[in-house]
């Protein structure tokens, strides 16, 4: 076991994730038959880029109801006594005013008394919602946090990034005294402005500079580190895991290697293999991504209890963010694989011109109302648009 010398100073409460839960899209797309299509070799996004498949929602889903779907299935086992803020991170946001985090309140019917707020800064919103979250518990340790990262990343077709889109959600309950890890209270943090990846407001896709963006995402890892290893955190061989943002899981190894060349050190790779399981088969999921990673790990490497493990979430733009936990007890890490992988099974393949239709006719006007087909089958749904706003339903009873 890790001892731990970065631990919550005496008398304080240690914070974590109580417990989390993943959901995707309906669809999925085979990347080798998308290779096949655009006339290149299917390794290249197998082993290139390290995907093999990716999540697409279909026409009734969206952030909001993949966020939904996780955060139900989360709340059935935690129950919602204590929660009194939802954090909801997103880079796909579906109104510029209006919040994620309202609807889905009201979808997973929690009671009123309970703040309900979106976070955005690419695919890095999501570790502010848990930063955020673990502020909200330090002041008043009986209160909770529901946590929810949900994205759909989309670029352009036969773009370079089409074969790095995905779909996919994560709920956590922030807590005090977690079940599942405990977030040691030193971070690394590190911001630099700069135009690597960004979706104007009149676009649905990404803008990326792809070289451009992978150079950012080392900058801010190393930046990240040396501000990690200056507040006192933990060294490199006190660490027993690095889980990464993965937007598409080869960044990962590079992101890895490029920390271990600069340390000089040779980091153990064992764990990026467990930690990928998941996202090679969703694709991005921006913010929802380092926490489908840490998933993934809990998921496949075995007993963890007690070892240290660093995450670090990029967001485009740029922000950057490692900090380090200790497992404590992953329950029945056998089971929640096999349910998360027969998940992944059952979404519903597209062929290629399915998935180019898709992607065409993803972004609805709210000039007049429409209906969307019902296709989804976690019972939250996007029915369409009415007076502008957009309609939800929730699974019946
Ligand atoms: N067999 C095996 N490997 C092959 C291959 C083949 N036949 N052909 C090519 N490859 C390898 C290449 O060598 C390369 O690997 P290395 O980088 O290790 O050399 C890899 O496949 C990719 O090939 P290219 O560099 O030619 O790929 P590309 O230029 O077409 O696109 C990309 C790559 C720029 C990352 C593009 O996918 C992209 O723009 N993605 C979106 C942006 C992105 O994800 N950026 C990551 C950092 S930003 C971030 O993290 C925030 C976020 O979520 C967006």
């Amino acid at each position: 076991m890790t001892t731990s010398p970065h631990a919550p100073a005496a008398g304080a409460v240690p914070i974590g994730i109580e417990d989390l839960e993943i959901a995707t899209g309906h669809h999925v797309l085979d990347l080798s038959a998308l290779a096949e299509t655009r006339g290149v070799d299917p390794a290249k996004y197998s082993r290139g880029l390290g995907q093999d498949e990716m999540s697409l929602p279909a026409a009734d889903e969206d952030v909001v109801t993949m966020g939904a779907a996780a955060a139900s299935a989360l709340l059935e086992r935690t129950g919602i006594e204590g929660i009194r803020t939802l954090l909801f991170a997103t880079e796909s946001g579906i109104d510029h005013s209006k919040s994620a985090a309202v609807i889905a309140h009201g979808l997973l019917g929690l009671p009123p008394h309970v703040r309900s707020v979106e976070l955005k800064q690419a695919c890095y919103a999501g570790m502010a919602a848990v930063q955020s979250a673990i502020g909200i518990v330090a002041r008043r340790p009986q209160e909770k946090v529901l946590v929810i990262a949900s994205d759909v990343a989309r670029y352009q077709l036969a773009s370079p990034g089409e074969p790095t889109q995905g779909a996919g959600a994560v709920a956590m309950v922030i807590s005090a005294d977690p079940a599942l890890l405990e977030i040691e209270p030193i971070s690394g943090v590190y911001s630099a402005d700069i135009d690597d990846f960004w979706r104007p407001n009149d676009s649905s896709t990404a803008v990326v500079d792809g070289r451009l963006s992978m150079g950012a995402y080392q900058k801010a890892l190393m930046g990240a580190w040396e501000d990690l290893q200056a507040q006192g955190g933990p060294s490199a061989d006190q660490i027993d895991a690095f889980v990464y943002h993965q937007p598409f899981t080869k960044m990962a190894r590079k992101a890895h290697r490029h920390l271990s060349q600069k340390l000089g050190a040779e980091l153990d790779e064992t764990p990026l293999d467990q930690a990928e399981v998941y996202n090679r088969r969703l694709g991005n999921t921006y913010t929802a991504s380092l926490w489908n990673g840490l998933a993934s790990l809990l998921d496949h490497a075995g007993d963890l209890a007690g070892k240290r493990v660093a995450l670090f979430s990029y967001g485009s733009g740029s922000a950057g963010e490692m900090l380090t936990g200790i497992v404590r007890d992953q329950g029945d890490a056998a089971g929640r694989r096999a349910r998360r992988l027969a998940m992944l099974d059952a979404r519903e393949p597209l062929a290629v011109d399915a998935y180019e239709e898709l992607h065409r006719s993803a972004e609805l006007s709210s000039a007049s109302d429409q209906e969307t087909p019902q296709v989804g089958g976690s019972g939250f749904r996007f029915a369409g648009i009415q007076g502008r706003a957009r309609r939800y339903e929730r699974p019946a009873g």
